[in-house]
């Protein structure tokens, strides 16, 4: 019973899939780059979802895309996901800048964290998305979650 792409993530009602990944709840970017927070839930029927940065309402919707980032937008955001039933939020992402630049191959290799690994041609798209732009990515996102739809529509237990 849940629209999310890893079947190890449908104990969180709210997921919060991000491009750049996090790395322990972070993303680290610099100023002038593209940053896109997807708000996954299983939330059903008829979520709303509202943003929030540090506390503060920022927008609605199932996409935050900042498309240069700036001052004003580093900080903690959360997706909280509501119907009349029930209310759940994500766990917090904080966006800040890079601390200075680390050659990328000193950098320590990242396990793929299992809640967010995107699987076959989205994880791919993410790859070749690199710096190429962002509208490979949300087609990347899109791509998921339509699969993951496609997948559970019409709903069949797998025992
Ligand atoms: C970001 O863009 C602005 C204007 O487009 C430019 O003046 C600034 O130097 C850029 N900052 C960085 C860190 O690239």
């Amino acid at each position: 019973m849940a629209l999310l792409p890893v079947h190890t993530a449908s104990r969180d009602p709210v997921l919060l899939p991000t491009f750049p990944e996090t790395i322990q709840g972070v993303i680290q970017s610099d100023l002038n780059y593209s940053v896109v927070l997807k708000c996954l839930t299983a939330v059903s029927p008829n979520p709303v979802l509202h943003w929030t940065l540090n506390g503060q309402p920022c927008g609605t919707g199932s996409m935050l895309i900042i498309r240069k980032l700036s001052w004003q937008h580093l900080g903690t955001y959360t997706c909280t996901a509501k119907n009349s039933q029930e209310e759940h939020s994500s766990k917090s992402v904080t966006i800040s800048l890079s601390q200075g630049n680390v050659d990328p191959t000193d950098a320590e290799p990242i396990e793929p964290n299992p809640i967010f690994s995107l699987s076959g041609r989205s994880a791919i798209a993410l790859v070749i998305a690199g710096n190429l732009g962002i509208l490979i990515v949300i087609a990347g996102m899109g791509f998921t979650i339509i699969q993951s739809q496609r997948r559970l529509v019409p709903f069949t237990p797998v025992h």
